[in-house]
């Protein structure tokens, strides 16, 4: 299968969150499945060329946008330790800015930067003379590749026979455009906007919308979650829209690539460790630690729990926000997060840190390896978001034997399963109701476990045999494709 994934964030390239982690390992997998797969991305001003290998081609692409046209030039490199080729498009005007969406604000004109890119993806696949049997879009970015798909590209012998997926990793985020710039920048007319139509929500261009009515497939990135935005309370606004779209919404775990983020193979922490030699584990810790200024307050072996996140309301913030402090306070736990985003949390944090050094370890910014340093050295891990569409640092942390504390909604219901003392299964500790008390019992929960033999060492034993691989992932959605192509095609 001849597949294009388009994408606004790429890892290592460009990233934000896990979109880009999962950007990375499906074309990977596939590859190693035997398909064909290439990668599109916006060639940002903060991709580092050199360091990645990407060189210049000798392609540049003619980008109709209404009635003039824009240029775009073709960079090419490989997805690191692999043969899947990605192709970077270039304009300087739209993407040679700071950060990927804006800096810290969305840009003004992201409605036309992104449309700009949609539309490059058919002119670079023409130039490249790539013919793809399907062109796999994520989130509202891309979301209009798949109208595209439908209407201007339909005839052209290029797509004809191309079946367009669209993921949806996040329905928080959906592109809300000024009907008369969208429509004019993707030359459709103003007949095509009107109540109901597919690319119309509350009198604005939806472009989350637009993808969701276009695509032949929809995915999103757990199966709870595709259950949770049917309903009223966690549909955004779109539940209606999904579920119009019946069956054809389908939820597909996310996976970890483990040959990135596994304790066995991982270049990033200090000593590389398994299920079989968890002293390293514990070393990892104690020179994360160490390497922290922990003052007076030497204690190695007190529980630790980390944090790896964007800071947005997502993510659950506000929980922790009421209860960290007693529990530092108390001695109960170290604490440790890796994040950056919104300000009032970076003030909270900051603030953490000043009043409880030693215990409150934190890093604001955006930093891969202390990402890996904290999910291989903390015992612990909370991921209490509101919401999740899937998440992924809990997935990390399983295979690091590191626990997940996490509240059951989206994937992080998919993945993390309470422990059971009796019977020793679970790998997890996890809480329903979005409330101090209950988050603040899940992690007594887990307080209690840490220094409980045997549990202890089953629970992380536990964890450390998931399997949540990006191969598994990857599979389900080549059934996908195979399903929407014997739709397309009539087989
Ligand atoms: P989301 O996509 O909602 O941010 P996920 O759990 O799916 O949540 O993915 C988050 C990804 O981004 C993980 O790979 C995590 O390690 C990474 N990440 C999040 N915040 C940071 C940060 N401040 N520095 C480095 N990596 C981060
Ligand atoms: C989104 C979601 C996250 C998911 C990621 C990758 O950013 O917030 O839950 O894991 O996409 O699909």
């Amino acid at each position: 299968m001849n597949i294009i994934l388009a994408s606004a964030e790429v890892a290592p390239f460009a990233k934000t969150g896990g979109l880009a982690d999962m950007a990375l390992s499906f074309p990977v997998e596939w590859k190693k499945f035997g398909q064909n797969p290439i990668v599109i991305l916006p060639k940002y001003g903060s991709i580092d060329v050199y360091k990645w290998n990407i060189r210049p081609t000798d392609i540049t692409i003619n980008v109709p946008m209404g009635y003039w046209t824009e240029y775009g030039h073709v960079w090419y490199g490989k997805l690191p330790n692999s043969d899947v080729p990605i192709y970077f498009i270039e304009n300087a005007d739209y993407f040679n800015r700071d950060g990927i969406y804006g800096n810290p604000d969305e840009y003004h004109d992201n409605d036309r930067r992104f449309i700009f890119f949609s539309r490059a993806v058919f002119e670079a696949a023409k130039a490249l003379n790539f013919k793809p049997d399907i062109i796999h879009a994520h989130d509202y970015h891309t979301a209009f590749t798949m109208a595209f798909l439908k209407s201007h590209y339909r005839n052209d012998p290029m797509f004809d026979n191309t079946a367009g997926i669209y993921t949806i990793h996040n329905l928080a985020y959906q592109g809300w455009f000024n009907p008369q710039r969208a429509l004019d920048f993707a030359s459709f007319g103003s007949n095509d906007f009107y109540p109901g139509s597919w690319f119309e929500m509350n009198g604005a261009v939806n472009a989350m919308k637009t993808g969701i009515m276009f695509a032949d497939k929809i995915t999103t990135v757990s199966p709870t979650y595709s259950a949770e935005i049917r309903t009223q309370g966690l549909g955004e606004g779109l539940h209606d829209v999904l579920n119009s779209k019946g069956p054809e919404l389908i939820g597909v775990l996310n996976g970890a690539y483990y040959k990135e983020w596994s304790p066995e193979v991982d270049t990033q922490i200090s000593l590389k460790y398994s299920e079989n030699n968890l002293d390293h584990k514990r070393i990892n810790k104690n020179r994360f630690l160490n390497e922290h200024n922990m003052g007076e307050w030497n204690h190695l072996e007190t529980p630790l729990v980390g944090m790896v996140t964007r800071l947005t309301d997502q993510k659950g913030i506000d929980l922790l926000m009421e209860l960290l402090e007693d529990n530092l306070y108390h001695n109960r736990f170290r604490f440790t997060l890796l994040g950056s985003g919104e300000s009032r949390y970076v003030d909270y944090f900051n603030y953490l840190a000043w009043k409880y050094p030693g215990r409150a370890l934190i890093h604001m910014g955006y930093n891969n390896t202390i990402a890996h340093k904290i999910i291989a050295s903390s015992d612990f891990l909370i991921v209490p978001s509101r919401f999740e569409p899937c998440g992924l640092t809990q997935m990390y942390a399983l295979k690091y034997g590191t626990i997940p504390i996490v509240r059951q909604t989206g994937g992080l219901a998919d993945t993390v399963f309470e422990y059971d003392y009796e019977n020793q299964t679970g790998n997890g500790f996890s809480f329903l109701k979005y409330s101090v008390e209950d988050c603040a019992f899940a992690l007594n929960r887990a307080m209690d476990i840490y220094s409980n033999e045997p549990h202890w060492a089953k629970i992380r034993q536990n964890a450390m045999r998931c399997d949540f691989s990006s191969a598994r992932s990857a599979m389900e959605y080549l059934k996908v494709f195979n399903w929407a192509l014997e739709k397309l095609r009539g087989i």
